[in-house]
Protein backbone atom coordinates (compact mmCIF):
# COMPACT_ATOMS: atom_id res chain seq x y z
CA UNK A 1 0.00 0.00 0.00
CA UNK A 2 1.32 3.40 -0.85
CA UNK A 3 1.69 5.99 2.16
CA UNK A 4 -1.60 8.07 2.97
CA UNK A 5 -1.32 11.67 0.42
CA UNK A 6 -2.35 13.36 3.21
CA UNK A 7 -1.96 12.66 7.31
CA UNK A 8 -3.53 14.83 10.11
CA UNK A 9 -2.02 13.62 14.01
CA UNK A 10 -4.17 14.74 17.08
CA UNK A 11 -4.15 18.20 15.47
CA UNK A 12 -5.69 21.30 17.99
CA UNK A 13 -6.61 24.65 17.42
CA UNK A 14 -7.52 26.83 20.17
CA UNK A 15 -8.81 30.51 19.97
CA UNK A 16 -7.59 31.96 23.39
CA UNK A 17 -9.65 30.31 26.12
CA UNK A 18 -12.07 28.03 23.13
CA UNK A 19 -10.82 25.12 21.53
CA UNK A 20 -12.13 24.89 17.95
CA UNK A 21 -10.11 21.75 16.52
CA UNK A 22 -9.54 19.05 19.57
CA UNK A 23 -7.51 16.13 18.78
CA UNK A 24 -8.95 15.28 14.92
CA UNK A 25 -6.71 12.67 13.23
CA UNK A 26 -7.55 11.18 9.99
CA UNK A 27 -5.69 10.19 6.67
CA UNK A 28 -6.66 10.72 2.97
CA UNK A 29 -5.55 8.11 0.55
CA UNK A 30 -4.77 9.30 -3.29
CA UNK A 31 -7.90 9.73 -5.58
CA UNK A 32 -9.82 9.21 -2.96
CA UNK A 33 -12.72 12.09 -1.87
CA UNK A 34 -13.22 13.00 2.05
CA UNK A 35 -16.59 15.00 2.97
CA UNK A 36 -16.18 17.05 6.44
CA UNK A 37 -19.20 17.25 7.81
CA UNK A 38 -20.75 18.64 11.23
CA UNK A 39 -22.86 21.46 12.26
CA UNK A 40 -22.10 25.16 11.79
CA UNK A 41 -19.23 25.80 14.39
CA UNK A 42 -17.94 22.52 14.16
CA UNK A 43 -14.28 23.18 13.13
CA UNK A 44 -14.46 22.15 9.11
CA UNK A 45 -13.11 25.47 8.00
CA UNK A 46 -10.75 25.87 10.80
CA UNK A 47 -9.51 22.19 9.78
CA UNK A 48 -9.27 23.33 5.56
CA UNK A 49 -7.34 26.87 7.36
CA UNK A 50 -5.10 24.77 8.97
CA UNK A 51 -3.77 22.21 5.89
CA UNK A 52 -3.66 25.45 3.85
CA UNK A 53 -1.05 26.71 6.19
CA UNK A 54 -3.67 29.97 6.44
CA UNK A 55 -3.65 29.60 10.53
CA UNK A 56 -0.52 27.49 12.30
CA UNK A 57 -2.14 24.47 14.44
CA UNK A 58 -1.85 24.54 18.23
CA UNK A 59 -0.30 21.05 18.54
CA UNK A 60 -0.47 17.95 16.11
CA UNK A 61 1.47 17.05 12.95
CA UNK A 62 0.34 17.67 9.41
CA UNK A 63 1.79 15.73 6.37
CA UNK A 64 1.14 16.38 3.13
CA UNK A 65 3.02 14.26 0.11
CA UNK A 66 5.06 12.71 2.61
CA UNK A 67 6.31 15.83 4.23
CA UNK A 68 5.69 17.65 7.47
CA UNK A 69 3.72 20.99 6.22
CA UNK A 70 5.63 23.00 8.97
CA UNK A 71 8.91 22.33 7.50
CA UNK A 72 7.24 22.24 3.60
CA UNK A 73 5.35 24.43 3.57
CA UNK A 74 6.15 26.23 0.06
CA UNK A 75 7.05 22.95 -1.36
CA UNK A 76 3.51 21.42 -0.58
CA UNK A 77 1.25 24.61 -1.44
CA UNK A 78 2.37 24.54 -4.88
CA UNK A 79 0.53 21.18 -5.22
CA UNK A 80 -1.88 22.03 -3.79
CA UNK A 81 -5.21 24.32 -4.33
CA UNK A 82 -8.59 25.31 -2.99
CA UNK A 83 -12.19 27.03 -3.54
CA UNK A 84 -14.25 28.45 -1.24
CA UNK A 85 -17.63 29.83 -1.32
CA UNK A 86 -17.06 32.61 0.91
CA UNK A 87 -13.51 34.17 -0.54
CA UNK A 88 -13.18 35.19 -3.62
CA UNK A 89 -11.03 35.92 -6.85
CA UNK A 90 -10.53 39.80 -6.92
CA UNK A 91 -13.98 41.77 -8.45
CA UNK A 92 -12.47 44.56 -10.31
CA UNK A 93 -10.57 41.93 -12.50
CA UNK A 94 -11.56 40.44 -15.63
CA UNK A 95 -12.15 36.86 -15.29
CA UNK A 96 -9.61 36.05 -18.11
CA UNK A 97 -7.09 38.60 -16.38
CA UNK A 98 -8.02 37.02 -12.93
CA UNK A 99 -6.87 33.39 -14.21
CA UNK A 100 -4.10 34.42 -15.89
CA UNK A 101 -2.75 36.51 -12.92
CA UNK A 102 -3.40 32.79 -10.63
CA UNK A 103 -1.71 30.69 -13.91
CA UNK A 104 1.25 32.46 -13.61
CA UNK A 105 1.58 32.39 -9.81
CA UNK A 106 1.51 28.88 -10.02
CA UNK A 107 4.37 28.78 -12.49
CA UNK A 108 2.50 27.46 -15.43
CA UNK A 109 4.56 27.60 -18.87
CA UNK A 110 1.69 26.72 -20.96
CA UNK A 111 -0.28 29.42 -18.98
CA UNK A 112 -2.60 30.62 -21.76
CA UNK A 113 -3.49 27.12 -23.33
CA UNK A 114 -3.68 25.66 -19.63
CA UNK A 115 -6.24 28.74 -19.17
CA UNK A 116 -8.29 27.91 -21.99
CA UNK A 117 -8.53 24.57 -21.84
CA UNK A 118 -9.96 24.89 -18.33
CA UNK A 119 -12.58 27.57 -18.87
CA UNK A 120 -13.66 25.72 -21.57
CA UNK A 121 -14.18 22.42 -19.27
CA UNK A 122 -15.78 24.49 -16.50
CA UNK A 123 -17.97 25.87 -19.17
CA UNK A 124 -17.32 29.63 -18.59
CA UNK A 125 -15.42 31.02 -21.60
CA UNK A 126 -18.13 32.80 -22.56
CA UNK A 127 -17.37 34.72 -19.10
CA UNK A 128 -13.57 35.17 -20.09
CA UNK A 129 -14.37 39.43 -20.49
CA UNK A 130 -16.59 39.78 -17.46
CA UNK A 131 -15.72 41.43 -14.31
CA UNK A 132 -15.29 39.10 -12.16
CA UNK A 133 -17.11 41.15 -9.17
CA UNK A 134 -20.21 41.23 -11.44
CA UNK A 135 -20.64 37.86 -11.63
CA UNK A 136 -23.61 35.58 -10.51
CA UNK A 137 -23.19 33.18 -7.51
CA UNK A 138 -22.97 30.41 -9.70
CA UNK A 139 -20.79 31.92 -12.46
CA UNK A 140 -18.33 32.72 -9.43
CA UNK A 141 -18.62 29.40 -8.34
CA UNK A 142 -17.37 28.15 -11.66
CA UNK A 143 -14.67 30.72 -12.05
CA UNK A 144 -13.51 29.66 -8.86
CA UNK A 145 -13.60 26.03 -9.82
CA UNK A 146 -11.39 26.72 -12.67
CA UNK A 147 -8.87 29.02 -10.71
CA UNK A 148 -8.57 25.76 -8.40
CA UNK A 149 -7.74 23.11 -11.06
CA UNK A 150 -5.42 25.41 -13.09
CA UNK A 151 -2.53 23.80 -11.73
CA UNK A 152 -3.84 20.13 -11.61
CA UNK A 153 -3.55 20.22 -8.02
CA UNK A 154 -2.91 16.36 -6.51
CA UNK A 155 -4.73 18.15 -3.02
CA UNK A 156 -7.65 20.08 -3.97
CA UNK A 157 -9.54 21.52 -0.56
CA UNK A 158 -13.16 22.49 -1.34
CA UNK A 159 -15.08 24.44 1.52
CA UNK A 160 -18.53 24.70 0.58
CA UNK A 161 -18.28 24.71 -3.12
CA UNK A 162 -22.01 24.83 -3.67
CA UNK A 163 -23.05 26.99 -0.95
CA UNK A 164 -26.00 29.06 -2.76
CA UNK A 165 -25.96 27.61 -5.97
CA UNK A 166 -29.89 26.69 -7.23
CA UNK A 167 -30.62 23.02 -7.77
CA UNK A 168 -29.35 22.94 -11.45
CA UNK A 169 -26.11 24.78 -10.97
CA UNK A 170 -25.19 22.34 -7.61
CA UNK A 171 -26.16 19.17 -10.03
CA UNK A 172 -23.26 20.47 -12.78
CA UNK A 173 -20.77 21.37 -10.07
CA UNK A 174 -21.12 18.35 -8.40
CA UNK A 175 -20.86 16.15 -12.04
CA UNK A 176 -17.81 18.82 -13.13
CA UNK A 177 -15.85 18.27 -9.94
CA UNK A 178 -16.68 14.68 -9.99
CA UNK A 179 -15.71 14.20 -14.04
CA UNK A 180 -12.37 16.42 -13.09
CA UNK A 181 -11.24 14.10 -10.34
CA UNK A 182 -11.50 10.80 -11.67
CA UNK A 183 -9.89 12.02 -14.89
CA UNK A 184 -6.82 13.95 -13.20
CA UNK A 185 -6.51 11.39 -9.73
CA UNK A 186 -7.02 14.62 -7.42
CA UNK A 187 -7.95 13.90 -3.66
CA UNK A 188 -9.95 16.16 -2.87
CA UNK A 189 -11.35 17.35 0.86
CA UNK A 190 -14.93 18.93 0.09
CA UNK A 191 -17.44 20.41 2.72
CA UNK A 192 -20.89 20.85 2.71
CA UNK A 193 -24.61 21.26 4.36
CA UNK A 194 -26.01 19.42 1.57
CA UNK A 195 -26.17 16.05 2.52
CA UNK A 196 -27.22 14.80 -1.33
CA UNK A 197 -24.09 16.48 -2.17
CA UNK A 198 -21.90 14.53 -0.15
CA UNK A 199 -23.43 11.09 -1.03
CA UNK A 200 -23.09 11.51 -4.88
CA UNK A 201 -19.60 13.25 -3.97
CA UNK A 202 -17.85 11.41 -1.58
CA UNK A 203 -15.96 8.02 -1.00
CA UNK A 204 -15.34 8.71 2.91
CA UNK A 205 -16.89 11.35 5.37
CA UNK A 206 -15.90 12.57 8.56
CA UNK A 207 -18.27 13.81 11.03
CA UNK A 208 -16.91 16.21 12.99
CA UNK A 209 -19.04 17.64 16.70
CA UNK A 210 -17.38 20.81 18.15
CA UNK A 211 -13.80 20.02 17.20
CA UNK A 212 -13.74 16.40 17.83
CA UNK A 213 -14.00 13.17 15.50
CA UNK A 214 -17.56 11.95 15.69
CA UNK A 215 -17.49 9.37 13.09
CA UNK A 216 -15.48 8.04 10.11
CA UNK A 217 -16.63 5.87 7.19
CA UNK A 218 -18.06 5.15 4.17
CA UNK A 219 -21.66 6.93 3.59
CA UNK A 220 -23.16 3.28 3.97
CA UNK A 221 -21.47 2.64 6.80
CA UNK A 222 -22.02 5.81 9.06
CA UNK A 223 -25.67 5.13 8.39
CA UNK A 224 -25.82 1.67 8.95
CA UNK A 225 -23.59 2.76 12.43
CA UNK A 226 -26.49 5.03 13.49
CA UNK A 227 -29.71 2.62 11.53
CA UNK A 228 -30.26 5.30 9.56
CA UNK A 229 -31.88 5.34 6.55
CA UNK A 230 -30.12 8.80 5.04
CA UNK A 231 -26.78 10.95 6.15
CA UNK A 232 -29.54 13.95 7.09
CA UNK A 233 -31.15 11.81 9.89
CA UNK A 234 -27.48 11.15 11.28
CA UNK A 235 -26.84 14.76 10.60
CA UNK A 236 -29.59 16.51 12.62
CA UNK A 237 -29.35 13.77 15.46
CA UNK A 238 -25.23 14.57 15.77
CA UNK A 239 -26.37 18.20 15.68
CA UNK A 240 -28.74 18.05 18.32
CA UNK A 241 -26.40 16.06 20.70
CA UNK A 242 -27.47 12.71 20.85
CA UNK A 243 -24.95 9.21 19.69
CA UNK A 244 -22.03 11.57 20.92
CA UNK A 245 -19.64 8.77 20.96
CA UNK A 246 -16.22 10.05 19.81
CA UNK A 247 -14.59 7.69 17.15
CA UNK A 248 -11.96 5.49 18.99
CA UNK A 249 -13.82 4.74 22.17
CA UNK A 250 -16.90 2.83 20.03
N1 LIG B 1 -10.26 33.41 14.20
C1 LIG B 1 -11.09 32.92 15.11
N2 LIG B 1 -11.16 33.41 16.35
C2 LIG B 1 -11.98 32.90 17.29
N3 LIG B 1 -12.83 31.87 17.06
C3 LIG B 1 -12.82 31.34 15.84
C4 LIG B 1 -11.97 31.82 14.79
N4 LIG B 1 -12.20 31.09 13.66
C5 LIG B 1 -13.14 30.19 14.01
N5 LIG B 1 -13.53 30.34 15.29
C6 LIG B 1 -14.52 29.53 16.00
O1 LIG B 1 -14.16 28.17 15.85
C7 LIG B 1 -15.32 27.36 15.69
C8 LIG B 1 -15.19 26.55 14.43
O2 LIG B 1 -15.35 27.43 13.31
P1 LIG B 1 -15.31 26.90 11.81
O3 LIG B 1 -15.39 28.07 10.93
O4 LIG B 1 -14.16 25.99 11.67
O5 LIG B 1 -16.66 26.05 11.75
P2 LIG B 1 -17.31 25.28 10.52
O6 LIG B 1 -17.42 23.85 10.91
O7 LIG B 1 -16.56 25.60 9.27
O8 LIG B 1 -18.77 25.90 10.50
P3 LIG B 1 -19.74 26.30 9.26
O9 LIG B 1 -20.49 25.06 8.92
O10 LIG B 1 -20.62 27.33 9.88
O11 LIG B 1 -18.90 26.83 8.14
C9 LIG B 1 -16.51 28.31 15.72
O12 LIG B 1 -17.07 28.30 17.01
C10 LIG B 1 -15.89 29.66 15.40
O13 LIG B 1 -16.62 30.70 15.99
MG1 LIG C 1 -17.03 26.57 7.50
Amino acid sequence: MPPPLLTVQNLVKDFGEFRAVDGVSFALERGEILGLLGPNGAGKTTVMNMLLGLISASSGRIEIFGQSLESHRIEILRRMNFSSAYTSLPGNLLVRQNLAVFAMLYGIRDWRSRVRETMERFGVAALADRITGHLSAGEATRVNLCKAFLNRPELLLLDEPTASLDPDVVDKVRTLIRDTQRESGTSIIYTSHNMQDIELVCDRVLFLHRGRVIRMGTPDEIKASFDSASLEDVFIRIARGGDLQIAGDQ
